[in-house]
């Protein structure tokens, strides 16, 4: 059915586009108007910078091609950037309407990229790819902001399970994805060739589930609540 146009509002028609909302399938079910903090589709344009970002925090980087096929190739990837958020107190909406046109064609605003992450669907199943948060930025619920967009666009896309591997002496990466219910499933021995370290696999039970749906729903109200209370500690000094 066509909706007249009247009946469409222009400024929420408008918030959608700038909130990213308007890439098809990406949708992040958290609202984030008033974090500090934006999650979008990576786009070619991020992968310089994010290439930049995985040599400083990973001993075994993936090269900028790596990342640049991903986005523009890949049909099976699903990859994220982080930035802050560039608002106004009181965004106008001649402003509104240029960052729309921006997005439309393409360009972005040009915030700092503050962490990425991906996943491949293989089948029903998400698997994480890479997860990561520049170095300057940790501790601010960034890592667990990405995760859940990914938990978010991986339901969008009907994957039932997800999955990943880390280093056995990553333990802050195993906190975070424990938290969100990831379990350990497996060890594939010798996993990482830079020093014959293992992997654990990390499972999710069905993320479609009840179970599943109710802990994720309270765990980003609670990171939403964290985020929320940085922003108004940091209101100003974020909104360059
Ligand atoms: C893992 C990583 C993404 C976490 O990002 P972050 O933005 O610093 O993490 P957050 O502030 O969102 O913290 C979320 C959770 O991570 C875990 N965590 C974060 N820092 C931690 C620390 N120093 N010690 C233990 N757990 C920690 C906790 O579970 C935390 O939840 P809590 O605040 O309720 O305790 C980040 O450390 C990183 O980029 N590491 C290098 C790359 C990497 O190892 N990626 C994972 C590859 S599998």
């Amino acid at each position: 059915m066509t909706l007249p146009l009247s009946a469409l509002s222009i400024s929420s028609i408008l918030q959608r586009i700038t909130e990213g909302n308007a890439d098809g399938e990406w949708l992040m079910h958290m609202d984030c108007r008033d974090l500090p903090y934006v999650v979008e589709p990576m786009q070619l344009a991020d992968v310089p910078t994010v290439a930049s970002i995985e040599r400083d925090v990973f001993p075994m980087p993936w090269a900028a091609s790596a990342f640049a096929y991903e986005v523009q190739a890949n049909p099976h990837s699903y990859y994220l950037v982080a930035r802050y958020r560039q608002l106004s107190a009181a965004p106008s909406f001649q402003g509104k309407l240029t960052s729309a046109l921006h997005r439309l064609a393409g360009r972005r605003r040009n915030t700092e990229i503050l962490g990425y992450a991906g996943f491949w669907l293989m089948a029903s199943q998400a698997h994480i790819s890479t997860l990561a948060v520049t170095p300057r930025h940790l501790h601010r619920g960034i890592g667990e902001l990405l995760l859940v967009g990914l938990i978010d666009w991986a339901c969008e896309v009907r994957a039932t399970t997800i999955t990943l591997e880390v280093r056995t002496s990553n333990l802050v990466a195993q906190s975070l994805y424990r938290k969100y219910g990831f379990e350990t499933t497996d060890v594939r021995k010798g996993y990482y060739s830079d020093n014959g370290e293992d992997a654990l696999v990390m499972n999710t039970k069905t993320i479609t589930s009840a179970s599943f749906q109710s802990n994720f729903q309270h765990l980003r109200d609670e990171l939403r609540t964290r985020l929320r209370s940085s922003r108004s500690a940091r209101v100003g000094s974020w909104n360059d």
